[in-house]
């Protein structure tokens, strides 16, 4: 369903993504890993049409990004690596302003349930009152206000402790595999992608990753 065909992509002289491409499908966790800087979050950024690729194409469901990317946005939820949430809002504050500007319609017991989901309680609570690790998760429950059927992780689990981080990442296993979700999500953490994704994407030209992961790009 989701296809990168030769994607490049620089910043002015610098080439981040060269000739990239990669094929995926609904239902799968793919784990995105490469060196600081290899261009894991320029692609998920242009994967979350958030960016545009200088030549090749991606497309979902077989329709191109370039044509089809406001139909293809409503379908997809994106979790950036810099937390992106208001400070000054409470945590449900922050659910019913997001729920807003979704395609799909939430109720109010929804919304709460997308939070007990991912063990984030405090919905009165104000967002700079909250530790990052909280925040990282109210970011992950609103990219899942919209119900996506494709959803893009940049480091969901920086920085949440390892009891949060294995029930995320049951989480997302589940989700997957009862939504029909294809979620593509970047770790630095080796063995929690080993733990929660059915295949690795090596990202860059080192060849460490694609040594140690050798057993999980399929
Ligand atoms: N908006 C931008 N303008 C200029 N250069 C950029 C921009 N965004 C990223 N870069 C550069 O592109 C390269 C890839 O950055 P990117 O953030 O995609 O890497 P990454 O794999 O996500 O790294 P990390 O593991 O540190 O998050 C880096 O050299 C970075 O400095
Ligand atoms: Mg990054």
């Amino acid at each position: 369903m989701l296809e990168v065909k030769s994607v490049n992509k620089s910043y002015g002289r610098r080439r981040v993504l060269d000739d990239f491409s990669m094929t995926a499908k609904r239902g799968e966790v793919i784990g995105l890993v490469g060196e600081n800087g290899a261009g894991k979050s320029t692609l998920l950024k242009i994967l979350a049409t958030l960016s545009k690729p200088d030549s090749g194409e991606v497309y979902l469901n077989g329709k191109s990004y370039r044509k089809h990317f406001k139909a293809h946005r409503k379908r997809i939820g994106y979790v950036p690596q810099d937390i992106a949430v208001w400070e000054d809002l409470t945590v449900l504050e922050n659910m019913k302003f997001f729920a807003r500007l979704s395609p799909v319609k939430k109720t109010l017991p929804e919304l709460k349930g997308l939070l007990n989901n991912i063990q984030l309680d405090r919905h009165d609570t104000k967002v700079n009152k909250l530790s990052g690790g909280m925040k990282r998760k109210l970011n992950l429950a609103i990219s899942l206000i919209n119900d996506p059927e494709f959803l893009l992780l940049d480091e969901p689990t920086a920085g949440i402790d390892l009891k949060s981080r294995i029930e995320i990442g049951e989480f997302l296993k589940t989700m997957a595999v009862n939504n029909d979700t294809l979620i593509i999500y970047t770790s630095h953490d080796m063995s929690e992608i080993k733990e929660v994704c059915d295949r690795v994407v090596v990202i860059g030209q080192d060849s460490f990753y694609r040594e140690i992961l050798a057993d999980y790009i399929k």
